[in-house]
This record gives structure tokens, C-alpha cells and sequence, in this order.
């Protein structure tokens, strides 16, 4: 027996405004829209269906518009007050990787990307909530996203339940052309002048996300719309039809610059060449010399080897080519007699000259790509799920994602790929594949939330970030074994070198010492230009609030608020934190190689200065707490010898905690030795 409550439907009384948008929907359906509450009606639309002539064409303009769409626009163009934390211990191959999975909201990600990946990706494929009324549309709040977010993610208490975005809203299509519009727009910022953007779609925004596209990367760069074919069977329980395909849009930064890689040739098409007369040039095929077409050169008599004349081409056909250039074909052996010499010619095609893959085409089926539950199968293989309510049900198949890096990406070179609606990680987990087939080096980025996954706390799957980074560990070790022996090879050599890493010894009259071998030091780039084996590791870094403390004085105790306030950084941060914030902030790679050496304090007895070069010496910070006065010069001088050794290309930014000064002479003397020696940037934070 079902019990009533008081939000039931059915213990409330009839809601009449309803009733009537109902009954207006049902004779005009073109007068109801989405409006800033909901659903709404309008009545300019409504006056001219019943002849009211105040009506105006003022106003009327092409495209497509809903509300918050200025706000959309705007939210782009916001700075994040957010940072990502690096999170070493849950990544793979930290040293060495050149893969990122960061777990935050794409939004907030994409803003922090902009300085160090802008114009640097040149694939980005997306797989956002189809909005089907059943999938959460995340909710951006233009005035604190980093505080929604954590509220979203259960990350602070109070948090905020995540729902989904249901037809019955009213603001079906506004919410998620706001979630969408302002991360296509920063999206586009990080492609590359030849880059393209794959975008996976159904008929629910199909439309509309064409009709964003075309605004946001010109109608001109639009290049294709694949059909997937992502069923192998029919749904008979289907109340229209069986639904077999969704959609893969695809645009470039530039369709003059862009074009795709050709695929593959297949065994089907190879097999159409032989060379049954033995011929220098290879294998080749026959095509026909005569076509409809009507050719006024196309009409003669030609020579058989045997001697048979045939008086021209079939009837109502023509010859494709003039005597004179049949001549030349035929003195160069491409035209074909038949086995006897006796046959009507045809024109040989060497497959040494034909092209060496396939064009794309725009139909995509299931035994080439792959299919739904194929993309479960791999899932379930990858990622042990507690019970079946938690499996994740909209992976990908690793072969479709394939298919797109095929063509998006060359196996020569470090493309970077990015995918920033990660799910289970299947972007990642088909470069880690691709790259292992072809020797490719791409690098791959990850976005994903992490959306609670009720239910999988027991088997440590409490967000959905979770199972992409199970599955990427999993992933990463299944390859490894199949390579097997190159992988230990490496292994071997990775721990050689940190072996080395680590015995180094202080340069005799320096001020510096090596620092002991951290697990936040990045590459040895000798060793990832000479691995053999692909990278199948990724570093883990999470969105949150910036190490730099926002002035949120507290009313009722304002004193402490000001005493506060003399430390900029949090204190529960590592400098680790800081530091890959001011990666962040300079626009320097996230797996860029930091190197640290120590530098002995002459007043604080056995303890010594931290500082880290970071890019080769384009950033360098020591993020002590405490640097007094005794230890200044010694600092300073240090760091000048480590910054000449560096002769770093560019400008070096140097930095300094702002709080560890005694008092501003010890800065300003500090910041007046860096720039004796050429190091003009000296910052506090
Ligand atoms: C359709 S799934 C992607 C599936 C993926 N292609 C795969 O093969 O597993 C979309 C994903 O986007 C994530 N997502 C939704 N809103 C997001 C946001 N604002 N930031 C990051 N990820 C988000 C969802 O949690 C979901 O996992």
C-alpha cells in the first residue's frame, strides 16, 4: 500500500497554473518555452496567434538563445579561486608519467588549465550528460563554484544532494546549455591551431549543441557528424523505435588547418591487389576504363596484345582517357588485357601508389568500434564492482575511443589528448592501449567529478573518480603484463636511475645540496625520451580551494581575523600544494620536472632552506616558514649559483613565503642580491 506524504502529488491541491500551460500546450505548443523559474509562456507568441497586430518583428534574430545564457558566457570569462592538489599516493608512476587525472568540476579544471595547456591540445573528446531527464546536469553557482562544488561532492558538511535534471523541471534545456556553454568556450582556448574537438551525443541535444558549436567554433570548422552504431541487437520493448546509434560531432579549431589522419587499410581491402603477371610495381588492382559520362575524345578503336581490334568502348559508354594518354598508359604496362591479352583493357592501380589508409567515413558500426556492452565488459573486467546497482552504465568502448585518437592524434610526437566528462576513464585506458600498439607517446588528460557512487564506499568506490582511477591502475597493469619483459626492462633502469638520483653528492664549496629523492620530483626527461615502453601511469591532482587565503574576516572576532591574516597560506597545505599552484599561475606544465636542493641555515641550528627549480629554472621557490635575517645572503647567494648553473632560457620568477620574513629589510635585501644576478622577478606570497 503506497503511503501518502505531504510532498505527494496526490495529498496536494490541483496546481491550476499548470493545468493551464497544460491546456495551452495542447492547442499552441509552439507558446511554451523555459523561462528563469521554469516553464513559461509567451505572450508575444500568444497575442499574434489570436490577431493582436501590436506584435513586432523588432526583436526577432537567428540563433539560439535561453536564459543564463549572458551569464554562461560570463561565468567563462571568471577567474577560479580554485587550485589542484597533487596527490601522489594515488597516482601511478609519478616520476616519470606524463598522464593527468584530475578529480574536480570540468569548469573550475578548465579555467585552472588555461595558462599551461592553452593552444597546447589537439584532442579533446567529451562525453557529457546526454541529458535524458535521468543524468545529472551539474549546477554551476556564478558566485562560489568552488563552495558549490564541495558542498556537491559531500566535501564539506551541509553538503548538498546531487540530483537529476528532469523534464518536469521546466528548464530542461536551459540547464544543461549552461552547464555546456561555458566549458565548450574554455575548451576551445586549449586547442591547438590544428586541433578538433569529438563530442558524443543523442537526439535529447543533438540540436542544440550543434546550433552552440556552430557560435562558439564557427559554422566553417564544423567537420562531421558520425553516427555510432552502439547497439548489436534491437530493443523490442521499444515504444517507437529500437534506438541503435548516438552521435559524434566533430569540429576543428580550424577545418583549413585540421584534417584527419587516414585509418588503417583493412585485410578486406588488401586482399582486393595480387599480381597475377608478376609486375616490378607490385600487387595491383583493375579498374574500368569506360564510364556514362560522355567524353568527345572517348570514342576510338584499340589493339588487343593479340591482335583482336575492338572497335571502342561498350555500348553508350566512353573511353575515361584520350588515345594519345591510353598510349602512354599501355607503353608503361598499366593496362590490363586479361590473362590471354585478349580481353577488354582495364586500367591497373598499384597498391604501392595508392593512398596509405582510409578516409573516414561518417558511419561507425559496432563490429569496427565496438558497442554499449562491450564498453560494460571491459568496465567489469577492469573495476570489481560491489554489487550491480553501482556499475557505472555509460562507458565507452575502448575501440571507439580508438578509432578517434587514430585520427586525431599521430603516433609520432606527444599529442595531447584531453577528455574533461572522464567517466570510467575509457579515454585514458585507449591511449594507454593505443600508444602500447603503435608506440605512440600522446599524453592524456582526465577531468571527472567526484560524484558520490552510493553504495561503494565498501569496496573503496565512494565517487565515480574512484572507478576511473581503479580502472586506470588496472588498465596500466594489464598492458604491463602483456608487454611483460620491455616493462621490467624499464623498471630496472627507473630504479638505476633513482638509485643515482639519490647518491649524489653536495659540489664541493657549494652552498647546495641535493635534496633526498621526494616522490613529488617530476621525470627524469632522459629516461622518457629513452623508454621503450609506453607511459600507463597518470599523476592525481584535486580541485580545491586556493593555498592562498581569501580575506572572509570573521565580524565577531575581527582581531583574530587580522592576526590570521598575516599568514597568506593555509596552514593544512603542503608546500607541494603551493608549489604546483604556482605551476598553475606561471602557465608551466603539471608534469614539468622540479628538481630540490637544501640550504644549511646558519642560525637555525641542523635545519636547512628548501629550494626547488622548477622547468629547468623558469620558477624558483624556497617556501620555508622561517628565513631570518642571518640567512639571507647565504639564501640569496645560493640560489644565484643554482639559477647560473640552470641558465634557464627565459625570465626566472623566484619565490618567497611573505610570512617567513623577520621584517621587510631581510625581504627587500633578499630580493636585491636575486636582482644583482639577473633575477629581476621576486615575489611574496
Ligand atoms: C557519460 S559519462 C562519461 C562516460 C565515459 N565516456 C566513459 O567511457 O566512461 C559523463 C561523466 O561526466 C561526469 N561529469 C558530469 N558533470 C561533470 C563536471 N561538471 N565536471 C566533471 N565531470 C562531470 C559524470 O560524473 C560522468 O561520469
Amino acid at each position: 500500500m503506497k503511503k501518502l506524504t505531504a510532498d505527494d502529488p496526490e495529498s496536494r491541491s490541483p496546481d491550476i497554473v499548470a493545468e493551464n500551460v497544460a491546456q495551452l500546450k495542447a492547442l499552441f505548443p509552439e507558446l511554451v518555452t523555459e523561462g528563469p523559474n521554469g516553464v513559461s509562456v509567451n505572450v508575444d507568441v500568444l497575442k499574434q496567434l489570436v490577431g493582436d497586430k501590436t506584435v513586432t518583428d523588432a526583436d526577432e534574430k537567428y540563433g539560439l538563445n535561453w536564459h543564463g545564457k549572458r551569464r554562461a558566457r560570463q561565468l567563462a570569462l571568471t577567474p577560479s579561486t580554485g587550485t589542484l592538489r597533487p596527490g601522489p599516493e594515488e597516482s601511478v608512476d609519478w616520476n616519470t608519467t606524463q598522464n593527468l587525472m584530475i578529480e574536480g568540476d570540468n569548469l573550475e579544471v578548465l579555467k585552472l588549465l588555461q595558462k599551461s595547456y592553452a593552444g597546447k591540445v589537439k584532442l579533446i573528446y567529451i562525453d557529457q550528460p546526454y541529458n535524458t531527464g535521468k543524468d545529472f546536469v551539474y549546477p554551476d553557482d556564478y558566485r562560489d563554484n568552488i563552495k558549490n562544488y564541495l558542498e556537491l561532492t559531500g566535501q564539506v558538511d551541509g553538503g548538498r544532494k546531487i540530483t537529476s535534471n528532469t523534464e518536469s523541471s521546466g528548464r530542461f534545456h536551459t540547464n544543461w546549455l549552461n552547464m555546456m556553454y561555458p566549458r565548450l568556450r574554455l575548451a576551445r582556448n586549449l586547442l591547438k591551431p590544428d586541433g578538433a574537438i569529438f563530442v558524443s551525443i543523442a537526439d535529447q541535444e543533438i540540436q542544440n549543441l550543434r546550433i552552440v558549436m556552430n557560435e562558439l567554433f564557427g559554422e566553417e570548422n564544423f567537420v562531421a557528424t558520425v553516427i555510432w552504431q552502439k547497439v548489436f541487437s534491437p530493443k523490442n520493448s521499444a515504444r517507437h523505435f529500437s534506438e541503435d546509434h548516438d552521435y559524434i560531432v566533430v569540429y576543428a579549431r580550424s577545418a583549413e588547418a585540421w584534417a584527419p589522419r587516414l585509418l588503417p587499410r583493412t585485410d578486406e581491402m588488401e586482399a582486393r591487389y595480387s599480381n597475377p603477371d608478376n609486375d616490378s610495381r607490385g600487387p595491383w588492382t583493375s579498374g574500368d576504363l569506360s564510364a556514362r559520362n560522355y567524353y568527345g575524345e572517348g570514342t576510338y578503336p584499340v589493339t588487343c596484345p593479340s591482335g583482336r581490334v575492338i572497335d571502342g568502348p561498350p555500348s553508350g559508354r566512353y573511353w575515361v582517357i584520350a588515345k594519345g594518354k591510353f598510349d602512354e598508359l599501355d607503353r608503361d604496362g598499366r593496362i590490363w588485357w586479361g590473362a590471354d591479352g585478349n580481353n577488354m583493357p582495364r586500367l591497373k592501380r598499384f597498391l604501392s601508389e595508392v593512398k596509405a589508409g582510409r578516409v573516414p567515413q561518417t558511419l561507425w558500426t559496432y563490429d569496427e568500434v565496438g558497442h554499449t556492452q562491450e564498453a560494460k565488459k571491459e568496465l567489469l573486467a577492469r573495476v570489481e564492482f560491489p554489487n550491480s546497482d553501482v556499475v557505472f552504465d555509460t562507458p565507452k568502448p575502448t575501440r571507439l575511443i580508438r578509432r578517434i585518437l587514430q585520427l586525431g592524434t599521430a603516433p609520432e610526437g606527444d599529442d595531447i589528448v584531453l577528455d574533461f566528462f572522464a567517466g570510467t576513464g575509457t579515454t585514458m585506458d585507449a591511449t594507454f592501449a593505443q600508444n602500447a600498439e603503435d608506440g605512440g607517446k600522446r599524453r592524456c588528460i582526465l577531468v571527472q567529478l567526484p560524484e558520490p557512487l552510493p553504495g561503494g564506499e565498501a569496496a573503496g568506490l565512494s565517487t565515480i573518480a574512484d572507478i576511473t582511477k581503479e580502472r586506470l591502475r588496472r588498465a596500466g597493469k594489464k598492458i604491463r603484463e602483456e608487454i611483460g619483459g620491455r616493462s621490467q626492462e624499464t623498471e630496472v633502469r627507473r630504479k638505476e636511475l633513482e638509485g643515482k638520483k639519490g647518491k649524489a653528492k653536495q659540489a664541493q664549496g657549494s652552498l647546495l645540496a641535493e635534496a633526498p629523492v621526494d616522490p613529488l620530483l617530476a621525470p627524469d626527461s632522459s629516461l622518457l625520451t629513452s623508454d621503450p615502453s609506453p607511459d600507463l601511469g597518470f599523476r592525481v591532482f584535486k580541485l580545491d580551494s586556493s593555498n592562498i587565503r581569501a580575506w572572509e574576516p570573521d565580524r565577531g572576532n575581527l582581531d583574530q581575523s587580522l592576526l590570521d591574516a598575516v599568514e597568506h597560506l593555509k596552514t593544512d597545505r603542503t608546500e607541494a600544494d603551493i608549489l604546483y599552484e604556482l605551476l598553475l599561475k606561471l602557465g608551466l606544465d603539471l608534469c614539468v620536472p622540479i628538481e630540490k636542493k637544501e640550504v644549511r641555515s646558519e642560525e637555525l641550528e641542523g635545519s636547512s632552506h628548501t629550494v626547488h627549480a622548477i622547468g629547468a629554472g623558469a620558477l624558483m621557490a624556497c617556501l620555508s616558514e622561517r628565513i631570518p635575517q642571518a640567512d639571507v645572503e647565504r639564501l640569496g647567494l645560493a640560489i644565484v649559483e643554482w639559477h647560473t648553473a640552470l641558465a634557464p632560457a627565459g625570465d626566472t620568477t623566484c619565490v618567497f613565503r611573505d610570512s617567513a620574513f623577520a621584517d621587510d629589510v631581510a625581504k627587500t635585501n633578499l630580493a636585491a642580491i636575486l636582482e644583482q644576478h639577473g633575477i629581476a622577478k621576486v615575489r611574496s606570497i
